[in-house]
């Protein structure tokens, strides 16, 4: 019998479900390119970038939250008792003691539980993946008590007015985490690369925006990108080396993967990104590479000097292209069309790969390559293992079905802004941020049955959530687009009168 009582060790610890948050409005970044008076194709092509997801003011980080996790107790019937441990990774801060996940422990006290550990991780967009980590070692420790773990990350990822306006987002998402997984995070294969950089960093407490070095935050990601690969594949081929005494077959490089995923502040860098994978494995003489490459390039490059040299990555990425379309681009339909998440955008390129796989079969067994990257910066690279799960209701399949109910959300029900709205609706954001008291103002028609939604921060700054019990199921999008736009007109009117 093991320390906690328990006759065996978990194995196969990993996902067992999940929930995605779609927010209710976007704005097309076509429409954006010509509002911000930039070159056609700047947003879409330069970027990659289809939609900006925003949120309404009746959505705030916490109603973000408190919905993905509630959906996620509803949807798999796992009552809140059987969750010994929540943990929440996030950067949108509204209180700098009181974490998000004491908010959440309403869901549970108000069912009898409030044995549940874990609280915030903060660190940029890599709060999610530390809160994943440490819900993975709870089960895996002596101090794991049999009950299931939950990690809810999200973020409202917004900019000042300017060239990183383009890729914010927002997002949310909910995982139940425990033994016995069709998603495994596999052992021993984690690597880790930290370091103090100012890259992009929120020092301006009364402010919902970032201070950002755009140019230099990609370098730090992709410095860190290397660095992690590098360990990555190490850890990796001695722990294949342990299970068999064939080194040869056994070497690790981008084909090892069924998908490759990665923080994706904008769809275009994971692109960059995959095609720098590609050139570590031609400098390692990986042996898949075709030799003419290995030839061009072994010796006379290497990693540091080759971080700004741009032909060069237009070559790899062309080089690349077969390997980025077929393990990488299937994850990218959420990002592409809600922009940077920051802690759960790792995730939703997961989830949207699996969803896209057609047949699970080829899925079972197979390894998918993530990394995680958070500025500061604090950035992991790890793998997860699909499995064939016979005995237990928490399957692949199920986990596809959720993603896929995201997707209908995300391709049928959000409202289309027009960028000026986005501008307001932003500004009004940023006037109204950590004032008290506060009650949304802009119209509720956007908010769907099961949303939870911010009622009201009193004068004590003291927040209020309600489930919301309308009904707007008949309201079509064109009438809360007409909404919005009488919203702003009316403030504005208002503005100009006072
Ligand atoms: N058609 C096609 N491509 C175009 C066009 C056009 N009309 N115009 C520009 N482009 C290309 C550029 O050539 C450039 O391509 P490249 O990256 O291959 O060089 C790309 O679009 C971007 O244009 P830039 O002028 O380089 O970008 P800009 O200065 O506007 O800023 C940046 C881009 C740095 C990403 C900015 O949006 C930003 O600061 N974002 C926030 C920070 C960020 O996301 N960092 C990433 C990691 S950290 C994190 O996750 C927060």
């Amino acid at each position: 019998m093991s320390e906690n009582g328990y006759t065996h060790r978990p194995t196969s610890v990993g996902i067992l479900a999940c929930e995605l948050y779609i927010p209710s409005l976007y704005v097309e970044q076509s429409s954006l390119e010509t509002y911000d008076n930039v070159s056609k194709g700047k947003y879409t092509i330069g970027l990659g970038q289809q939609r900006i997801a925003i949120c309404s003011d009746h959505e705030d980080i916490c109603s973000l939250c408190l919905t993905v996790l509630s959906r996620l107790l509803d949807q798999t019937g796992v009552h809140p008792q059987q969750i010994g441990r929540l943990d929440v990774g996030t950067e949108t801060l509204v209180d700098k003691a009181k974490s998000i996940k004491t908010v959440l422990m309403q869901l549970f006290a108000e069912n009898g539980n409030t044995a549940v550990e874990g609280v915030d991780n903060v660190n940029a967009c890599y709060g999610g993946t530390a809160a994943i980590f440490n819900a993975i070692h709870w089960i895996e420790s002596s101090y794991w008590d049999g009950r299931y773990a939950i990690v809810v990350m999200g973020d409202i990822a917004v900019y000042a007015k300017g060239n990183a306006r383009p890729t914010g987002g927002a997002g949310a998402c909910a995982l139940l985490i425990g033994p016995n997984a069709p998603i495994v995070f596999e052992p021993g294969c984690r690597s880790t690369y930290m370091k103090h950089v100012y890259d992009f960093y929120k020092p301006n407490l009364s402010s919902p925006y970032p201070v950002v070095d755009g140019q230099l935050s990609v370098q730090c990601y992709t410095s860190a990108l290397d660095a992690c690969y590098t360990q990555y594949c190490t850890k990796a081929q001695m722990n294949n080396e342990s299970h068999s005494n064939q080194s040869s077959v056994n070497e690790v490089n981008l084909s090892t993967f069924a998908g490759i995923v990665f923080h994706t502040p904008y769809v275009k860098l994971t692109q960059k990104s995959l095609s720098r994978l590609y050139l570590n494995d031609i400098i390692r003489g990986c042996s898949y590479i075709p030799s003419p490459l290995v030839e061009k390039y072994k010796g006379k490059i290497d990693l540091d000097s080759s971080m700004n040299d741009k032909e060069l990555e237009r070559d790899l990425i062309e080089k690349s292209r077969e390997v980025y379309e077929q393990k990488t681009l299937p994850g990218l339909y959420f990002s592409q069309n809600m922009g940077n998440m920051y802690t759960p955008s790792v995730y939703y390129s997961l989830f949207s790969f699996l969803s896209s796989q057609t047949n699970d079969e080829q899925l079972y067994g197979r390894r998918i390559l993530l990394f995680s990257y958070g500025s500061g910066l604090a950035s992991s690279m790890y793998s997860m293992i699909c499995r064939k799960v016979h005995d237990s209701r928490f399957t692949l399949a199920q986990i596809q079905k959720s993603v896929k109910q995201a997707r209908h959300i995300l391709d049928n029900e959000r409202t289309e802004l027009e960028p000026d709205l986005m501008d307001k609706l932003l500004l009004e954001r940023e006037e109204k941020d950590h004032k008290a008291p506060f009650t949304p103002t802009q119209p509720s028609e956007v908010l769907k049955s099961d949303n939870m939604y911010l009622q009201s921060v009193d004068k004590n700054y003291r927040r209020f959530y309600e489930k919301f019990s309308g009904n707007n199921d008949t309201t079509d999008n064109e009438t809360i687009q007409k909404l919005y736009t009488e919203y702003f007109q009316t403030r504005q009117t208002n503005d100009n009168t006072h």
